[in-house]
């Protein structure tokens, strides 16, 4: 028997994303031509391209489960099933997105860099980032908050990129800062950076939607690798006492364990728990949302929701969306679905040896849920 590593094997079709009426299919190798997804025997989906390629298909029923029909040019058709998220209670006020760890000026990835960039003129995170933004505002986002990591090395050249990049977004967005920005002492002061670029460094952001709150905060520190919650925690805990549920975004990861056990380090065990059962304490109706890691979870500390999401020009490479009802909030990551960006994305799967396409994704679950406030 012929046995092949997940690495090497065709990914067939995924149900990689779903919202209470959207999924978001995506699918390696599944045969010749173009793709067609049917649904109660009707075609909804069209996509060019059976070897590597997405779908979205829309105006699903919420909450239920739907038989849906993948059908290659040449092929055999595939049969999947979606579940679609039981939405929150009361009515839809609102979509908004984020996205963390563009590192613009990045030209390769991998513990060694072994996946390089083909493209001299248009570097993969500047595309990627871009297409995510397109796609997120196509989703019905109306407002853009970017959770660090903008740059690669902080470089004049970096911050260049940010600066086009920035400039051209089509819709409202808030920025922070992550480790990628702030760690290279060769380089200014971040500050002086994104002045330069027209952007103030702020601490945090507050942001009231219709129904939520959003706080966006900087728990970087110049020339730290990780992040360090300072006197930041009080402005965090100030914005938070509120009546209306709060969405907590922020750059690096809670440490769930004493002895962090893997890389990137992020926001100390203790440090951050304590944090964490202060804000509960605050106001119990609230969700965390954090990057660095460039993977996908999901977990509950003491009741508090917490995601981590990955980034956009890395294998999966994904963009977060988020729903905003009167009774919860609903969370999807998709994957940046550009042919280009796809396709430089599938290949950082292989960084690693192959274990970053098995570690980075998670679990659709993670990637996808409802909270109800309660
Ligand atoms: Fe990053
Ligand atoms: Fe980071």
């Amino acid at each position: 028997m012929r046995l092949r590593s997940p690495i090497t094997r065709p990914l067939d079709v995924e149900v990689f994303a779903v919202g209470a009426t959207d999924a978001q299919l995506c699918w390696r190798g599944l045969g010749r031509g173009a793709v067609t997804v049917e649904h109660d025997g009707a075609v909804v989906a069209k996509a060019p391209d059976a070897v590597l390629g997405t779908a979205t298909v829309d105006d699903l029923r919420p909450g239920s489960s739907h038989g849906l029909t993948v059908r290659p040019d040449e092929g055999p058709p595939r049969h999947i099933r979606v579940d679609t998220l039981d939405p929150p209670p009361g009515a839809e006020l609102g979509r908004f997105a984020t996205l963390s760890d563009l590192h613009l000026g990045a030209t390769s990835f991998g513990l060694l860099g072994l996946v390089k960039e083909s493209s001299p003129v248009a570097t993969h995170p500047h595309r990627c980032a871009q297409a995510a933004v397109a796609e997120a505002v196509d989703w019905g986002a109306e407002r853009l908050y970017l959770k660090g990591d903008l740059t690669h090395k902080s470089r004049p050249e970096d911050w260049k990129m940010a600066g086009h990049f920035l400039d051209a977004l089509p819709l409202p967005h808030h920025l922070i800062l992550g480790n990628h920005d702030v760690q290279y002492t060769n380089q200014r002061p971040p500050a002086d950076a994104m002045a330069e670029i027209g952007h103030a460094r702020e601490r945090i952001h507050v942001v009231d939607h219709p129904g939520l709150r959003v706080i966006l905060v900087d728990f970087s520190k110049d020339t730290h690798p990780r992040g360090i919650i300072g006197a930041e925690a009080d402005l965090v805990l100030d914005a938070a006492t509120v009546d209306t549920p709060v969405l907590l975004a922020t750059h690096f990861h809670f440490h769930r364990s004493v002895v962090p056990w893997f890389w990137p380090l992020g926001i100390g065990y203790r440090l951050g728990h304590r944090f964490l059962d202060r804000l509960r304490d605050v106001n119990p109706r609230v969700v965390v949302t954090t990057g660095h890691t460039h993977r996908n979870r999901a977990y509950s500390y003491a009741g508090v929701r917490i995601t981590e999401v990955g980034s956009p020009k890395d294998y999966p490479g994904v963009w977060a969306g988020y729903a905003i009802y009167e009774g919860g909030l609903v969370q999807t990551v998709r994957r940046v679905a550009h042919p280009d960006a796809l396709a430089w994305t599938d290949r950082t799967r292989r960084a690693v040896a192959g274990v970053w396409g098995l570690w980075s994704p998670g679990t659709l679950a993670q990637r996808s849920l409802a909270h109800h406030w309660d």
